[in-house]
């Protein structure tokens, strides 16, 4: 006769049995377990509703002892227990759990914890992942990895939906301690906890409020987007480089640096240059845009020692004057990003002759981007003084590279060659993997 659960309990908490799983590798599990009755317990391993393996308490373990004076056999308390080759061998991910038991059919029973393991023949045929030349807003050998993991999600990396699937899969590898540790799955953990955890600590940290604005201005705050939208960028410029895409990043539009300072780090990250293009003197004159001139301003030295304190100087070189003026002449070097936050359109008209320095697979990341622009992969969009999007629009078309987009978060948007270029991820589905990463796998 079944037990009822609450009388199991009760048991347990009188017979106080209780352990821990200390570690497993290899399919060996080690750990300790006591209970007050002072006789040794059963350990078992189970796999998929059947015993797999059992083992007894035994094992020396003073530091139990130490912490658990009033159990008489504490100090031999510690197992070892080897799951069976077959166990090891299989094609899957295995979910073992590990439980202690006493002796008897009313003996006290207490489960230490449940382990994901992958068999050998799984591991291997993910850490030999064949390149599948699938192009999505993800790693190539990572999606490579995911492919031979869970065929059926790789099939749509375009939308949303396609995304966030890709992302569970990911999660699920993510759980299994030898599958996170193969080369490329712990690379990319590493790159986006190392920008999390930065861009937190500059959204935390940066100087919050501009003490030069005019009264009344839209600049009082000295950080005007988030890091929300700054992730996506610098996820993007971690895809871009696993692409092979070559070449420097470059931001329009720096104000303060906020953007710049967590950008800047995650080109340090991936090794990349940052060109800074900014007037230093805030915005030029524009009629009719409902901007000031110098609105925005933030001074060269400003910038640089902000940077220095919140970001990576080191990664960047400052190009000082109005685009008008500094491209009168001067091109950049080969681009393979870029991110604008410009706020109007002659600025946009006066920065986008470096069109032709980007990658025919660059990105491009603009500000002032609302989600309805956004129908379909089309970009429905009407010239404005505010509006610096269709200056970019109208000129990759004259290059012969059309954009497509989407709508990230705030007023972020990413854009790409419709042909041939590489996707971003879509906002929500790259915040899930972050989620993921801080409640189940960094936790
Ligand atoms: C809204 S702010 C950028 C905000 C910045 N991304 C941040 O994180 O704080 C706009 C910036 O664009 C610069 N800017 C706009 N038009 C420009 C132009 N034509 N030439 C040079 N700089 C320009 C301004 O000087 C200002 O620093």
């Amino acid at each position: 006769m079944k037990r009822p659960k609450k009388l199991v309990r009760q048991i347990n908490r009188v017979a106080g049995t209780m352990g821990h799983l200390d570690t497993n590798a290899l399919g060996r599990f080690a750990g300790w377990a006591v209970s007050r009755s002072g006789k040794d317990l059963q350990i078992e391993a189970w796999i998929d509703g059947q015993l797999a393996a059992t083992t007894t308490t035994g094992g020396d373990r003073p530091d139990v002892e130490r912490k658990l004076p009033g159990y008489p056999r504490a100090r031999f308390s510690g197992f070892t227990l080897q799951l069976p080759e077959s166990a090891l061998s299989q094609d899957r991910v295995v979910d073992v759990k590990i439980m202690a038991r006493g002796d008897g059919t009313l003996a006290p029973k207490a489960w230490l914890g449940t382990a994901s393991l992958a068999g050998d023949a799984l591991l291997e045929k993910l850490a030999s992942a064949p390149k599948s030349g699938i192009v999505g807003p993800f790693p190539p050998d990572v999606i490579d990895i995911v492919a031979v993991f869970a065929p059926d999600v790789v099939g749509d990396l375009g939308s949303l939906s396609g995304q966030k699937r890709f992302v569970h899969a990911l999660r699920k590898i993510l759980l299994v301690s030898e599958l996170r540790e193969l080369a490329p799955i712990a690379a990319y953990v590493r790159y986006l906890s190392a920008i999390s955890a930065h861009f937190a600590f500059v959204d935390r940290f940066f100087p919050s409020v501009n003490r030069q604005a005019r009264e009344g201005s839209a600049d009082f705050h000295g950080k005007p987007n988030s890091v929300g939208e700054i992730i996506s960028i610098a996820h993007q410029l971690y895809v871009l480089k696993a692409h092979g895409i070559a070449g420097d990043f470059a931001e329009f539009g720096c104000f303060k640096g906020f953007s710049s300072s967590m950008l800047s780090f995650a080109c340090k990250q991936l090794d990349l240059k940052m060109h800074i293009f900014d007037s230093f003197e805030g915005l030029p004159e524009a009629e009719h845009s409902g901007y000031t001139e110098g609105d925005y301003a933030g001074s060269l030295e400003e910038v640089t020692e902000n940077i220095r304190r919140m970001g990576s100087l080191e990664q960047v070189t400052f190009h000082k004057g109005f685009y008008a003026d500094t491209f009168r002449e001067y091109r950049p070097p080969h681009l393979m990003c870029l991110w604008m936050d410009v706020d109007l359109e002659v600025s946009a008209k006066d920065l986008v002759v470096v069109a032709d320095r980007l990658d025919p697979k660059a990105s491009l990341f603009s500000h002032e981007c609302t989600a309805d622009m956004f129908v379909d992969g089309q970009i429905v969009n009407a010239p404005r003084p505010d509006n610096p999007i269709p200056p970019v629009l109208d000129r990759f078309e004259e290059l012969g590279r059309p954009l497509t987009g989407n709508h990230l978060h705030g007023h972020t948007g990413a854009f790409w060659p419709r042909s041939g270029g590489i996707p971003v991820m879509h906002h929500d589905a790259l915040q899930d993997l972050l989620r993921v990463l801080r409640k189940d796998v960094l936790k």
